[in-house]
């Protein structure tokens, strides 16, 4: 009888990977499988390990299935590159709108500009914005193993939902474990390589894709996005506790949205309201990271994709974020 598909996936299942003790399929992908007659093509990926426990590995599989019949066994084993990532944020709102992808975008520049290795990933399954803020039309490439190439812009190395799908404007309907898979493949599946900062989008509410972020991904800190109105402060509210409730740090607050300057008369009018984002801080005991203006050339300068802080324009909100992004640097290197 043919060997069988099956027959193969059951050896390797139970095959541990020398000196790691742990079994191969628990903690590596078997990325191709081949079964004709009896000849086996696999090719497998796994954590990387010393070349004469390889050789030992690639010994015992071709030997189990020669045992159970196979005449032929070819078998790759590429390693599979540690993510290298020092500290992951999560950008946080609650309420939809207030301008977390806009902060994620401008503080994730601003965190480059200051010499960081910076990577973003567009966690939102509803309307990944990232690829349009940034100004990048294409996909990324994958290489040969199956690796994701991020696409950079400005400095910053980006990752969005959006290039999963066939194009940004078409409704994404995501079930809770498709979410999970999409989200732990972007970030395990990409090269991000050495990165100092990974900021991660979030959606705007404490769902699945919130949640996974906080489970499965090495979290280090939150961060808040709120407009000082009362709705806002609630919502964000929801989701700093959610961020305490899973032991993870918040660094800070940001209010975006704070005033709002007459272009003509330079006359302060504070449209949502006043100091909502700052009495959160203190109620909360995390700290206050700053106050962004609600201006025009933010959200123009989103739509383009040349985000404020890439701009050459000194303008005082550019400088809003670079400090913010300072004191993100500065907290982070606290502990
Ligand atoms: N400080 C600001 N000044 C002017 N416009 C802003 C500012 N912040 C955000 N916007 C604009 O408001 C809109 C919503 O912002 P953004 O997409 O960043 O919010 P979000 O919280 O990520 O939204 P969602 O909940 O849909 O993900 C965008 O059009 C953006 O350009
Ligand atoms: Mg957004």
């Amino acid at each position: 009888m043919p060997l069988q598909q099956t027959q193969v996936i059951n050896v390797l299942k139970t095959t541990f990977i020398p000196g790691l003790k742990k079994l191969l399929l628990s903690v590596g992908t078997l990325q191709k499988i081949d079964v004709r007659e009896d000849e086996v093509l696999i090719s497998l990926m796994i954590p990387e390990i010393p070349e004469g426990d390889v050789n030992t590995l690639k010994d015992t599989i071709t030997k189990r299935l020669k045992d159970i019949g196979a005449k032929k066994v070819g078998l790759t084993v590429s390693f599979k590159t540690e993510q290298k990532i020092k500290d992951i944020i999560a950008i946080a709102s609650g309420k939809g709108g207030v301008g977390k992808s806009t902060v994620s975008t401008n503080i994730a520049i601003a965190l480059a500009k200051s010499g960081k290795k910076v990577g973003v990933l567009d966690a939102d399954i509803h309307g990944p914005n990232l690829p349009i803020m940034f100004g990048i039309h294409e996909k990324p490439f994958v290489n040969e193993n199956k690796r994701i190439i991020p696409i950079e812009r400005y400095g910053v190395k980006v990752i969005s939902l959006g290039f999963l799908v066939e194009s940004p404007s078409t409704p994404i309907i995501w079930r809770g474990p498709l979410v999970t898979k999409a989200i732990e493949q972007l970030y395990n599946d990409v090269e991000w390589g050495e990165l100092d900062y990974l900021l991660i989008d979030l959606p705007p509410e404490t769902g699945d894709a919130a949640l996974t972020v906080m489970q499965s991904l090495p979290l280090k800190y939150g961060i808040i996005v709120t407009t000082p109105q009362d709705v806002s402060v609630a919502d964000a509210s929801k989701a700093l506790k959610m961020f305490k409730k899973m032991n993870i740090p918040v660094l800070g607050v940001i209010e975006n949205m704070s005033y709002f300057i007459c272009p003509k008369c330079s006359e302060k009018t504070e449209i949502f309201g006043h100091g909502g984002g700052e009495r959160m801080s203190l109620e909360n005991e995390v700290p206050f990271l700053g106050k962004i203006p609600l201006e025009t050339k933010v959200r123009e300068s989103g739509d383009n994709g040349m985000p404020t802080v890439a701009s050459s324009e000194e303008t005082e909100t550019k400088h809003i974020f670079i400090d913010v992004a300072k004191k993100i640097i500065k907290n982070t290197q606290k502990d």
